[in-house]
């Protein structure tokens, strides 16, 4: 598991949901760890590695519309423009029934990475969704165990 993963399973005990879909889930580590915490919980993962189900999170993605409970991403934002963000934010929520989160990093100190985090409570209200909330990230990039703020998991209702 990623360090971010086990606050991610906290933050989703406190939720009520049926399934999840996480997009750019890499070797899909989220998934399996949310299936063994969740058990009953209908799990799935894309990514445009060959590792899982493919998507392009810059195109359209392979799912209904209102598919699945909760749409996550992991890591994966950080990579795209301010503006492809916002699409993708766009794209995850079409397909979201109830919340998406996503979990962002903006400063790693064990590897030097530094970016800077974008301002996704600005994003998120001109897309109209809900209940934004933003804490911060107990540890970062995979390995990174002792770094603190390094960036935020955030989430919103649809
Ligand atoms: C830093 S990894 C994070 C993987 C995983 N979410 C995690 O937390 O360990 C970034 C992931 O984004 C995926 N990715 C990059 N561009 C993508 C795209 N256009 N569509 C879908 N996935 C993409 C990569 O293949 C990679 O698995």
């Amino acid at each position: 598991m990623n360090g971010y993963d086990s606050q991610i399973i906290d933050h989703l005990k406190d939720r009520k949901f049926k399934s999840i879909l996480d997009v750019g889930c890499g070797d899909g580590d989220l998934i399996r760890a949310i299936q063994e915490e969740f058990p009953r919980v209908s799990v799935a993962g894309c990514d445009i590695s060959d590792k899982c189900k493919y998507c392009d999170i810059t195109k359209k993605l392979p799912y209904n519309a209102n598919s699945y409970d909760i749409v996550c991403t992991a890591a994966v934002l950080i990579y795209f423009s301010d503006e492809m963000a916002e699409r993708i934010l766009r794209k995850i929520k079409r397909v979201a029934r109830k919340e998406v989160f996503f979990v962002e990093m903006h400063n790693d100190k064990e590897t030097s990475i530094d970016y800077s985090i974008r301002d996704y409570e600005k994003i998120l209200s001109e897309l109209k969704f809900k209940n934004i909330q933003c804490e911060p990230l107990k540890c970062g990039w995979p390995g990174a165990n002792n770094c603190k703020d390094c960036g935020y998991l955030i989430s919103a209702k649809v």
